[in-house]
C-alpha cells in the first residue's frame, strides 16, 4: 500500500505539470519498473475491507451457461510495422460452450477477440492471465452483479483464475471489456488489453440494419512507438497519455475497403486520454443511430462527433452515391485544447506529445473498392427509450471534479480507496437518482488555482440519461468548439464534462446491491485515484 501511495504521489507531481514527470514505462518489453511496485492487493485501505475472495476455479461453481468462454491475457507479439514485431499484452479466448461465433478474433491486431452475445443469454467467462502484475476484467457498460463487474478488489495474480457468470441484461449495443486493476489500468489497456463486447437483441435484429461484413466495429487508439517498434508509455497526471500515432483496430494507417452501399460503423474511443472531434474530409454530416447504451429512438445528424475516452457511437454511413475509386478520410478536426489557450492557459500543460489534444490528424481512410446495389433503408424509428423523469429521482448527488494537491484529481475532494464509501455515495436499491458532475475547479475558479481539464465521467452498472448541461462564461469558447458533436439523446455510461461545465445525469439503481465504481475514464486520472465506489444498499439494511 505504501508503494501504491508513492506511485500516486509521483503521478500527482506530474499532475502539477511543473515538472511534467514522466511515468515509468510499463508496456511489455519496456522498463518493468511499475510491476514490482504493485502489491498483491493495492490500496485496500478501507477500514472494513473484506479479505480478497479466493478467486480460484474451484471457488465457485458456475451456473449452466448459454455461452462459456475461456479468456486469457498474456504477453504476445504482433507485427504492426515492417521490421521488429511489437510486444504487447493481449486477450485471447476460446468458446467452450455455445455458438462458435460468440468470439471473433480481430486479425493482425493486439485487440482481444470480439464477444458477440444475445440479450438474455447467461455467459460464463473463466479469466486467467500470465502477466507480471495483477489484473481483472471489467465489462464496460454492462449491468452485472457487483462481484462480476471487475472491481479492482477482485484482481488476480498470474496463474489464478476468476470465474464470471452473469446474464446479459443489456439491450443491443456496443460495449467493451478491459482490465480494471487499481493504479495500473492505463498501462494495461495501453499494452493492448481491450476488446469489443457486442450485444444483439430481437428489437435490433428486426430493424434489418447492415450486418455481417457491413457491420464494422472500429476502435480508435493512440500510441507512441520507439525506433524498434516497441510501445512507449509516457503519461503525466495532467493530460494523461497522448500518443503520436493513431491506430484503428490496432493497426496504423488503417484503411477500410467498402462497397457502394450503407454500412453500420460502431466507433469506440479506446484511447487512454485523447478526445476526438471526428469529421469526414468532405464535410459530410454524420447519421448517428446509437450511443454507449444502444440504439437511439431515431437517427440524429451531427456535423462532427465528439468522442471522449470510452464513449461509443454507431453510425449509419451510406456510400451508395460514391464511385468506385473514391477515397474519403475520417479525420480528427482541430479544437481548442485546454492545453493551449484553453482553461489551462499558455501551453503549460502540454502532454509532451507531438500530437497535442486538439491537433488535427487523419484517423482512417475509406476506399470505395466495389459496386453494390444493396440498399437497406435507414429506419425512421429505431427504438423506444423510456425517459427517466427528474420528478422520480429520490436524491440529487453532486460530484465535484477537482485537482487537490497532493492527491491529484479527486471526486468531491476524495481519492479512490478500495472499499471505502462515503455516506453520500450510498444509493438505495430500486431508486432513481440525479448525479450532477461539476467541473469548476473545486469552486476556486481558474484564478484561484482550481485547474480544469475535460473529464469523461463513467458510471458502472446501469446506463444513464443526460438531463442537461450548463457551461460557465469562461469555459464557453472551448465548449462551443466541441458541443455540437455531443450525442446526449440516448442511454450513456460515459459523459464528457468540459472545463467550466456541469452535467446532470439521471439513472436507475436496480437489481444488484454492492460496490460499483464511478470514475473519470481518462485512464491516467483514474489510475491516479479519480475514482470512487458507490454502494447500492437494500432498503432493509
Ligand atoms: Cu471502462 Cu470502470 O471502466
Ligand atoms: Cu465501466
Ligand atoms: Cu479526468
Amino acid at each position: 500500500m505504501k508503494k501504491t501511495l508513492s506511485r500516486r504521489k509521483f503521478l500527482s507531481l506530474g499532475g502539477m505539470g511543473l515538472a511534467a514527470a514522466t511515468l515509468a514505462a510499463c508496456a511489455p518489453g519496456l522498463a518493468p519498473s511499475l510491476s514490482p511496485t504493485v502489491p498483491p492487493n493495492p490500496g485496500n485501505d478501507g477500514p472494513t475491507s473484506p479479505s480478497r475472495p479466493a478467486a480460484t476455479p474451484t471457488s465457485r461453481s458456475a451456473a449452466p451457461a448459454d455461452v462459456a468462454i475461456a479468456l486469457a491475457a498474456a504477453p504476445a507479439t504482433v507485427s504492426l510495422f515492417s521490421g521488429k514485431p511489437t510486444e504487447v499484452w493481449q486477450f485471447s479466448g476460446r468458446v467452450l460452450e455455445g455458438a462458435a461465433d460468440a468470439l471473433q478474433p480481430v486479425p493482425n491486431s493486439y485487440l482481444g477477440p470480439t464477444f458477440r452475445v444475445k440479450k438474455g443469454q447467461r455467459l460464463n467467462v473463466s479469466f486467467t492471465h500470465d502477466l507480471p502484475q495483477e489484473s481483472i476484467v471489467h465489462w464496460h457498460g454492462l449491468h452485472v452483479p457487483a462481484e462480476m463487474d471487475g472491481h479492482p478488489q477482485y484482481a488476480i495474480n498470474k496463474g489464478e483464475t476468476f470465474e464470471y457468470s452473469y446474464k446479459i441484461l443489456n439491450r443491443a449495443g456496443t460495449y467493451w471489456y478491459h482490465p480494471h486493476p487499481h493504479g495500473i489500468t492505463g498501462p494495461q489497456v495501453y499494452a493492448g488489453m481491450a476488446g469489443f463486447f457486442l450485444v444483439s437483441d430481437e428489437e435490433e435484429q428486426a430493424l434489418g440494419l447492415p450486418s455481417g461484413e457491413f457491420d464494422i466495429p472500429l476502435v480508435i487508439q493512440d500510441r507512441i512507438f520507439d525506433a524498434d517498434n516497441q510501445l512507449v508509455y509516457r503519461a503525466n497526471g495532467m493530460m494523461g497519455f497522448l500518443g503520436e500515432q493513431i491506430l484503428v483496430n490496432g493497426q496504423p494507417d488503417f484503411s477500410l475497403p467498402v462497397a457502394t452501399r450503407p454500412y453500420r460503423l460502431r466507433l469506440l474511443n479506446g484511447s487512454n486520454s485523447r478526445i476526438y472531434k471526428l469529421g469526414w474530409s468532405d464535410n459530410s454530416p454524420f447519421t448517428v443511430i446509437a450511443t454507449d447504451g444502444g440504439l437511439l429512438e431515431k437517427p440524429v445528424q451531427r456535423p462532427y462527433i465528439t468522442l471522449a475516452p470510452a464513449e461509443r457511437v454507431e453510425l449509419w454511413v451510406d456510400f451508395s452515391n460514391r464511385a468506385v475509386g473514391d477515397v474519403i478520410t475520417l479525420k480528427s478536426l482541430s479544437f481548442i485544447s485546454p492545453a493551449r489557450g484553453g482553461m489551462m492557459g499558455g501551453g503549460m500543460m502540454g502532454g509532451g506529445s507531438s500530437l497535442e489534444l486538439g491537433d488535427s490528424f487523419d484517423v482512417l481512410t475509406v476506399n470505395v473498392t466495389r459496386k453494390s446495389d444493396d440498399r437497406p433503408k435507414l429506419p425512421v424509428r429505431l427504438s423506444t427509450i423510456e425517459r427517466l423523469s427528474p420528478g422520480d429521482a429520490v436524491a440529487t448527488k453532486t460530484v465535484t471534479l477537482a485537482m487537490r494537491p497532493p492527491n491529484g484529481w479527486t471526486l468531491n475532494g476524495r481519492s479512490f480507496q478500495m472499499t471505502a464509501v462515503a455516506p453520500e455515495e450510498r444509493v438505495k436499491l430500486n431508486t432513481i437518482e440525479i448525479w450532477e458532475f461539476v467541473n469548476d475547479g473545486g469552486g476556486r475558479g481558474m484564478m484561484g488555482g482550481g485547474m480544469m481539464l475535460p473529464h469523461p465521467m463513467h458510471m458502472h452498472g446501469e446506463q444513464f440519461q443526460v438531463l442537461d448541461r450548463q457551461i460557465s462564461r469562461s469555459g464557453r469558447r472551448a465548449w462551443q468548439d466541441l458541443s455540437q458533436g455531443f450525442v446526449d439523446e440516448g442511454w450513456k455510461d460515459t459523459v464528457l464534462v468540459m472545463p467550466g461545465e456541469r452535467v446532470r445525469v439521471i439513472r436507475r439503481f436496480a437489481d444488484f446491491t454492492g460496490l460499483f465504481l464511478y470514475h473519470c475514464h481518462n485512464l491516467e486520472h483514474e489510475d491516479m485515484g479519480m475514482m470512487r465506489n458507490f454502494e447500492i444498499v437494500a432498503p432493509s439494511s
